[in-house]
């Protein structure tokens, strides 16, 4: 995941498309891209495109995980908390996470270089304790192969 353009002009992805209720998803998607969330005057600015109420906007927005509506990091790390994650040490991972960035579970760190998450199974148990780095597995983790993927990414 790569930081936000400063560039981008949010008048631009606006003007992307026709200012019909059938674009709001399309519109979203891109802000979400572009900036790597959709703030409150961004889904102002496609509610008053597309004709859709805020309500319904915002209904989106949070339904959909793909979406976010607070700013996220650079780097998006989400570590597994379920069962066979559990049981191998994924609780230490998360607080090792959290000392390290200086931010609790669910936060975005202050340069937002880095948002942290857990999440209930990934769905690769085998490989436990896993955490997903930027939508790649990262599969049994330990503090030291933690080390250098923070390291890895510090250095980016
Ligand atoms: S419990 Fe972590 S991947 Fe299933």
């Amino acid at each position: 995941m790569s930081q936000p353009a400063i560039d981008i002009d949010i008048d631009e992805i606006i003007e992307r498309y026709p200012g019909s209720p059938e674009y709001l998803i399309f519109l979203l998607q891109d802000i979400q891209a572009a900036f790597n969330y959709v703030s409150p005057e961004a889904l102002t600015l496609v509610c008053d495109h597309t004709g859709v109420p805020q309500s319904q906007a915002y209904a989106v927005t949070t339904f959909y995980q793909s979406f976010s509506l607070e700013p996220k990091g650079e780097h998006d790390l989400k570590v597994c908390l379920g069962t066979a994650c559990h049981l191998k040490g994924a609780p230490r991972i998360v607080e090792d996470l959290e000392r390290r960035l200086g931010v609790a579970s669910g936060g975005t760190t202050e340069d937002l270089k880095y948002s942290l998450e857990t999440v209930n199974c990934l769905g690769a148990c085998a490989l436990a304790p896993v955490m997903v780095v930027d939508e790649d597995y990262q599969p049994a983790v330990t503090a030291k192969k933690l080390n250098k993927l923070l390291k890895q990414m510090d250095q980016e």
